[in-house]
């Protein structure tokens, strides 16, 4: 089967897609991304995606090319199945072979791409470990630029672990591809934005949820030792949704299960999924 993808205008399968090896996306990560959840061929908090998306744009100074809407709308009605993510990615575009190398943005034409992702089943719970955030300092923008994301994933991969939970200085900051929340003392906790922390389109919908059942919560900071002794932490994120961990590093959270909290909010999450 062929996956439904666009690239600069055309909508072709992703097998047809070829990049020119002078696109600063691909010299130098020169782009930023979005990755949209679709349930039941409607986008998850669209609005957000693409205000995220836009502003990471012109954080870097590239100029909005696009009617996102059509592209969303196309890949959605070409996907295989009506639940799925769609990938959008923005470059600075294809630099000449003869321009300066690095030092300064050339005369160029973005990059557009797009491709329809499947979405996976999650599963019910998982464990974290916890790494020092060696990031840049813009986390803010959503940049192709993920070389310590993936230096982080892999190693929590390779200890049994779905999420490396990151810190600055003995706080947490974020999940490598997740906002992090947990539960101390009887309060809900998530660090407050800045920027260090990807704005989480799926953060700001739990918070939405929580106001909305009248359940109160501090965005504020999470000392890695709070986060320990914590009853309850989850994760928020487009592909994960709310994601309970019950393990971090090699100590269980409270008892070691799905705690009440987080099954609640989980229940919140999935309803508005399904009917808005
Ligand atoms: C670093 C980081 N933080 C947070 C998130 C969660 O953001 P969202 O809820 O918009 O998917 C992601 C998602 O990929 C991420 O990469």
């Amino acid at each position: 089967m062929t996956t439904p993808a666009y690239l600069n205008g055309d909508y072709r399968p992703l097998e047809e897609l070829a990049i020119p090896v002078m696109d600063r996306g691909f010299l130098f990560s020169d782009g930023v991304y979005e990755m949209i959840p679709i349930h039941q061929g409607r986008p998850r908090c669209l609005a957000d995606h693409l205000t995220r998306l836009r502003n990471s744009l012109a954080a870097i100074q590239i100029q909005e090319p696009s009617d996102w809407d059509e592209i969303v709308g196309r890949l959605i009605e070409a996907s295989p199945d009506p639940d799925c993510l769609v990938y959008l990615q923005v470059t600075r575009g294809v630099m000449p072979s003869d321009a300066p190398f690095v030092k300064h943005y050339c005369d160029t034409t973005p990059t557009v791409f797009g491709m329809v992702k499947a979405m996976g089943e999650p599963p019910d719970s998982t464990h974290a470990i916890t790494r020092e955030d060696r990031r840049w300092g813009r986390c803010f923008i959503k940049s192709t630029m993920l070389l310590e994301t993936v230096m982080a994933t892999q190693s929590a991969r390779e200890q049994n672990a779905g999420e490396a939970i990151l810190h600055r200085n003995g706080n947490i900051t974020e999940g490598a591809t997740s906002n992090v929340f947990a539960v101390v003392e009887g309060m809900i906790r998530t660090p407050e934005l800045g920027p260090t922390i990807l704005p989480g389109v799926t953060r700001k919908l739990a918070l939405q949820l929580l106001r909305e059942h009248g359940v109160e919560y501090r965005e504020t900071d999470l000392s890695l030792e709070e986060m320990r002794n914590t009853e309850e932490v989850w994760l928020t994120g487009s592909t994960r949704g709310i994601m309970p961990v019950i393990k971090v590093d090699d100590a269980p959270i409270g008892d070691g299960t799905v705690g009440p909290m987080t099954e609640q909010l989980r229940g919140w999450y999935q309803e508005y999924c399904l009917n808005g």
